[in-house]
């Protein structure tokens, strides 16, 4: 007979549905694209450099031209970025509304208290496994926000034409530009770390986000 007792109220700390799974991998698709259109903005097409280049290599086009195209091919690329940027506003709505209406398995803030109250009350021995969950919940909360200063910042650079918002723009700018770095820096620690609790303890995990939690499995 198992005489284990199990708490009053067992708050999940994982969730599998398909509404996560939908938001998290379109998430991470759409931050892919919008590093793409950073790569390319600043490091492939580099537009501004290419027409330094045109000038000194004696071509014959004129250095208003090459910039008109340049600023051309610029425009496109940032126009890109905006239309993946309201994508990622829409998955923002959508991660709120799942908070704020959502069951306790779909509202963040419910499982980081859960895995809180359990490293809490974690005796000595399973102390370290349950800090390593509370340290992964923990950048999960970091990256909500980022993104959420990610969807913020992008808003205001849109609408600069806003004269309310020109005071904080230069501000806009440069939090977008080093949240960028924060939001690169999560998904190296988020990568590793699912790779290696696949790997150690927790084989299915990367499956089970996939695809879901199949019935009747533990
Ligand atoms: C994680 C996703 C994102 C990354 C990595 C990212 C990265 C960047 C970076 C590095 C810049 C250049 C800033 C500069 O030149 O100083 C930029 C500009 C910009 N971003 Fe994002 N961004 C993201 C999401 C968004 C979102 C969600 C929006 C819109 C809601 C957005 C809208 C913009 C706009 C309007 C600009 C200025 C474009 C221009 O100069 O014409 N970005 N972004």
């Amino acid at each position: 007979m198992n005489t284990s007792i199990a708490p009053a109220v067992e708050v999940p700390i994982k969730d599998y549905r398909a509404s996560i799974r939908f938001w998290h991998w379109a998430n991470a698709l759409l931050i892919s694209l919008q590093l793409m259109t950073i790569l390319f903005q600043k490091v492939i097409v580099k537009s501004k450099s290419a027409v330094t280049e045109l000038q000194s290599s004696g071509k014959d086009v004129s250095v208003p031209q090459a910039r008109e195209l340049a600023h051309i091919i610029s425009e496109r690329i940032w126009a890109w970025h905006i239309y993946f940027g309201w994508a990622l506003v829409a998955l923002w709505v959508m991660r709120l509304g799942l908070q704020l209406t959502g069951p306790s398995e779909l509202r963040f803030s419910a499982r980081l208290l859960e895995i809180l109250r359990r490293y809490r009350l974690a005796p000595p021995a399973d102390k370290s496994k349950a800090g390593k969950i509370l340290f992964a919940k923990a950048t999960y909360a970091l990256f909500y926000l980022f993104i959420t200063i990610m969807v913020a910042t992008g808003l205001i650079l849109i609408y600069e034409d806003v004269s309310w918002l020109k005071g904080i723009h230069h501000l806009a700018e440069e939090t977008h530009n080093v949240t960028m770095f924060l939001i690169i820096g999560f998904i190296v620690i988020h990568v590793v770390g699912v790779v290696w609790a696949e790997i150690s303890e927790d084989h299915g995990l990367i499956s089970r986000m996939v695809g879901g939690e199949k019935k009747g499995v533990a």
